[in-house]
């Protein structure tokens, strides 16, 4: 039985790939801090699924701390590492806290690797890295220096560090730029949760900009299928260095996105209209054909399905 570090697995995204890794017959580690950004009951009961599934191991460690992960004496073959601090908006407020949580952390964690010979990496990188990128859909070959906030620096900072680690200690690495992941669980600072709950209990809903900011919304089972598919590309080759775009390559206007999430929960939303918001980019839309000729990558639950998903899910919580 092949083993995999899930980082994160606490989290939105790492809870329902824990999930379907031990589904898929793997022995998962998982490991996570309960990083006070949302609750930690919340992901407690994000744990609860699989908390106790006899192939899962939990270790409540912050990857912060230099050597935290050296406790760990399983045999490894891979680390999927999705542990960080996310969102947009609060890494500029405190944009030491995404170094430390994102770069130093992932430092952490490949010096982990490369101390038990571990070779397998998949990284969490995102879709933010393309800042306000004009050339859409966005490719992997497209420039992504011109970050335009600290979470998106962070990423960026963590792929060009895992080339090194790749060069100098062979490490087969794949970093997986995800695009805006919803879906049951989604952590509650993003837009598709924060709207619904407001919806709701008929609050007003604030509009960053004229509702022309697009987003190239991914649902959850749809990135897991691209982690998991990503992880077997690992197994199956040697002498890996890939980056690879995992959305939907179909943007959502936001005024179309409130007017989705209203129909499926039927309820009148009220608009709050406000400025842009600064760290935030105009839209994102991935050119997926690298993911899909690498790995097979192939998205399928549409928009408003997954939207239909996630009001059942969240109506029933
Ligand atoms: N959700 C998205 O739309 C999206 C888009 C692009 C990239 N990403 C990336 O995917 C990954 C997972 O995102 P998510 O939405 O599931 O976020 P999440 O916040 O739900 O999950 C991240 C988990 O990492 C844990 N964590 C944070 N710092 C840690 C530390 N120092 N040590 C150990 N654990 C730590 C948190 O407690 C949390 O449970 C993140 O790296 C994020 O940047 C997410």
């Amino acid at each position: 039985m092949r083993s995999i570090v899930v980082t994160g697995c606490a989290g939105f995204i790492g809870s329902h790939l824990s999930e379907k890794l031990l589904q898929l017959g793997y022995k998962v580690i998982g490991i996570d801090n309960f990083d006070p950004f949302y609750p930690k009951k919340t992901k407690e009961e994000n744990l609860s699924g699989f908390i106790h599934n006899s192939s899962f191991t939990f270790h409540e460690l912050d990857l912060r701390i230099d050597s935290s992960l050296d406790c760990i004496e399983d045999h490894i073959d891979l680390v999927v590492h999705l542990a960080g601090k996310a969102g947009v908006r609060p890494s500029i407020e405190d944009p030491q806290g995404y170094i430390d949580s994102n770069i130093s952390a992932t430092r952490n964690v490949l010096d982990f690797m490369r101390k038990k010979g571990i070779k397998k990496f998949a990284f969490a990188s995102s879709s933010s890295i393309y800042g306000n990128n004009k050339e859409v859909p966005f490719s992997e070959t497209h420039n992504v220096d011109r970050a335009i906030s600290p979470y998106a620096f962070s990423k960026k900072s963590c792929e060009v560090l895992n080339h090194s680690y790749h060069h100098l200690y062979d490490l087969d690495i794949i970093n997986m730029r995800f695009f805006t992941v919803f879906g049951p669980r989604q952590r509650p600072d993003l837009a598709i949760h924060k709207f619904l709950k407001l919806m709701q209990n008929d609050q007003e809903i604030p509009m960053f900009g004229d509702g022309t900011m697009a987003r190239d919304y991914t649902y959850v089972s749809d990135t897991v299928e691209g982690v998991v598919k990503s992880c077997k590309y690992l197994f199956e080759h040697e002498n890996v260095f890939e980056t690879i775009n995992l959305g939907n390559s179909y943007p959502i206007l936001l005024s179309e996105m409130i007017d989705i999430i209203a129909k499926k929960a039927k309820c009148e939303p009220q608009i709050n209209h406000l400025p842009m918001q600064a760290g935030d980019v105009d839209q994102t839309y991935a050119d997926i054909s690298r993911a899909k000729a690498l790995i097979g990558y192939n998205p399928k639950v549409k928009f408003e399905e997954g939207i239909e998903r996630f009001v059942a899910w969240f109506n029933n919580k």
